[in-house]
């Protein structure tokens, strides 16, 4: 039988639980999510299980990495659903936090990593980066974990968090975890639900393209050109339009033409409102 996971919505209350555990010698990893979990959420915790002592996962859907006319007021919230996953997963804590404890009345501090956040999905997105980087590291702050874990799903955030916690001096190691997919290659997002049927048959040529774009890379083409036949591809399946198909370095996100380094194809494409973003190593680091 799992144990309910215990609920804090105050800072003051999940310190308090952490400096506990802390006493006791015992090492605390934090998976932070905005909720709507699936098994892509699952899966950080389970890697959080097996590296720490104790598991803190976050549900906060953070309104300042939402753009105006973004999907804030709709974005799944089934918090019930949630901690029964996160009891059954065997998760120990889960911070809950209302807006106003996050940012009570004159918050006026924002973090923000500079080029990297710039082009890919920082170009849809003016400002969600900031967003992000400002919560992660309030909630690394808040719970001082020995890990933090993050879904490569979110590739650009995962190098744009690694940046943040690197410069500024954040004594916490960023794991990034692999891609949860469905049966048929579909990336796992709490956005897919907004897919309707016919979308979501549609949606898997994201990951299809993008395997198929990466070996022709691999076998020699021009990134370049290989990822402008990509783009027209996922308009012939169906998407309405896409934001980018893009080459880039493991680490810095620089362009790459021929890759010789730990690289990513990375995609953003949409299919009505629903932005959907996916990406494949085209040489996995080591
Ligand atoms: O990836 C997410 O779910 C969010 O961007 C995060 C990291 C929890 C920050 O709100």
């Amino acid at each position: 039988m799992s144990h309910e996971v215990d609920v804090v919505r105050a800072v003051a209350d999940l310190r308090g639980r952490v400096r506990y555990w802390r006493d006791q010698g015992l090492g605390v990893a934090l998976v932070p999510t905005m909720g709507a979990l699936h098994r892509g959420h699952m899966s950080l915790i389970a890697q959080a299980l097996e590296t720490a002592d104790r598991v803190v996962a976050s549900i906060f859907v953070n309104p300042i990495q939402f753009g105006p006319g973004e999907d804030f007021s709709r974005y799944p919230r089934q918090e019930a659903e949630d901690a029964a996953m996160l009891s059954k997963a065997g998760c120990h804590l889960l911070f809950a936090p209302q807006v106003a404890e996050m940012y009570p009345d004159g918050f006026a501090t924002q973090v923000r990593v500079a080029g990297l956040t710039e082009g890919l999905c920082g170009a849809a997105r003016p400002g969600h980066f900031d967003g992000v980087t400002t919560v992660v590291a309030k909630l690394m702050l808040q719970v001082q974990p020995d890990i933090a874990l993050f879904g490569e799903k979110d590739y650009q955030q995962l190098a744009v968090i690694r940046r943040m916690v690197c410069d500024l001096d954040i004594p916490v190691s960023v794991v990034g975890v692999g891609i949860v997919r469905e049966e048929d290659g579909l990336a796992l997002s709490s956005r897919n639900a907004y897919l309707s049927a016919e979308q979501r048959a549609i949606a898997p040529a994201l990951y299809r393209t993008l395997c198929a774009t990466a070996e022709a890379i691999a076998a020699g083409r021009p990134a370049s050109e290989a990822c402008a036949a990509a783009a027209r591809t996922l308009v012939e399946a169906g998407f309405e339009s896409v934001d980018y198909v893009e080459a880039r370095e493991a680490d810095s996100l620089a362009p790459v033409e021929i890759p010789v380094r730990p690289s990513r194809l990375l995609a953003a494409a949409r299919l009505g409102t629903t932005r959907l973003i996916d990406n494949v190593a085209l040489i996995p680091a080591a």
